[in-house]
């Protein structure tokens, strides 16, 4: 199959551009293009402009065809969530009317066998979104076992992570792992399949990988961070989720920037100072409807939350301030 062929489809993105309520003559940012869904929904509902970033090159083809359709309304650099200010900068923009997030990896990139990220699919074992100098295949050959197995824990929250970190190791020993099949196989081994069990038993262990060298937490806080400090007044961050540890981080960054505290006991908000208020988080979680999740499966554990920007200065904070110490 070749890779570049490949579309994303949306998840959530009537729930999004509604969230947004794009109006002409503002700027917004797209910080994961991808295939451009969100950012064409934007464009075409009104006289707007689009600052649009991916850290994967790949998507550059696509943002090529975007330019000669919208030309100076929209604008495509090859980044990171971590250099949204710089990329700010280097074009001269103070401030952002609205920001869009839609975190983890894109069809062209799960559905790509060459990009190494699926169980199912046989090839390299690459995983990188971007330019992360790190393959899976150079990891998983030279990571220790207690380390592996404390990632495969923390990052994908797989409760059977010692063991197929032991069993990794021993097989590795034997022959290196090159492939995602060779790899899915040994987990397999490790945590076999239940009859009724609808997630294949790899898809933590890929996840935790996945997420790890492209230290994906640590650039979601980066990102939000980044949003918060150059977000209008009155503008919104949207932040779609598929991971329940991600969910979290936004859930407790907008927690933390409204003012609020959580008891790192119970992950409970406790009320502190609101005057302070620097986001004001939207109430719940917004989630795909029945018919979403019918005709796309990968929404179904999708959420939007989304926070408004106050006129009060963001307050510095770290992951580790809202309970993540494990991934500083
Ligand atoms: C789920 S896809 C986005 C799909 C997009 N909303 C669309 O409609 O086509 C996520 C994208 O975010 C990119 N991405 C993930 N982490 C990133 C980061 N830290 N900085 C920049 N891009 C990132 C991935 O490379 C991927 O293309």
């Amino acid at each position: 199959m070749n890779g570049d062929t490949l579309e994303h489809t949306p998840v959530l993105l009537n729930e999004v551009i509604r969230t947004i309520n794009p109006q002409s003559g503002k700027l917004y940012f797209d910080a994961t293009f991808g295939w451009g869904g969100y950012t064409k929904k934007l464009l075409d509902s009104c006289a707007c402009q689009v600052i649009a970033i991916d850290q994967d090159p790949k998507v550059k083809s696509r943002a090529k065809e975007f330019k000669r359709e919208y030309g100076t309304r929209f604008n495509f650099i090859e980044s990171k969530f971590s250099e949204i200010c710089s990329v700010l900068k280097k074009l001269n923009t103070k401030k952002v009317d609205g920001f869009m997030f839609d975190i983890g990896v894109s069809s062209m990139q799960l559905d790509n066998p060459q990009r190494g990220f699926s169980f199912n699919k046989e090839g390299p074992l690459d995983m990188r979104m971007g330019n992360s100098e790190l393959t899976a295949e150079e990891f998983i050959n030279s990571v220790s076992e207690d380390e592996l197995a404390d990632i495969i824990y923390n990052y994908g929250d797989e409760r059977k992570s010692r063991k197929i970190a032991k069993l990794i190791v021993e097989h590795r020993k034997i022959n290196p792992i090159k492939t995602t099949l060779h790899l899915a196989d040994i987990v397999l081994k490790a945590n076999p399949k239940k009859n009724n069990h609808k997630k294949h038993p790899a898809t933590k262990t890929f996840q935790a990988i996945r997420i790890y060298l492209n230290d994906e937490f640590n650039e979601l806080f980066a990102g939000l961070t980044n949003a918060e400090q150059t977000l209008s007044e009155d503008g919104k961050i949207c932040v779609v989720t598929f991971h329940s540890l991600e969910d979290k981080i936004v859930k407790n960054y907008f927690y933390k920037s409204s003012g609020k505290d959580y008891s790192s006991y119970k992950n409970l908000p406790v009320e502190t100072n609101d005057s302070e208020a620097s986001l004001i988080p939207g109430k719940k979680a917004i989630k795909p409807s029945k018919e979403e999740i019918e005709t796309n499966i990968r929404a179904r554990s999708a959420k939007l939350r989304y926070a408004t920007r106050t006129s009060s200065l963001p307050n510095n904070f770290t992951l580790d301030d809202i309970g993540f110490r494990e991934f500083c």
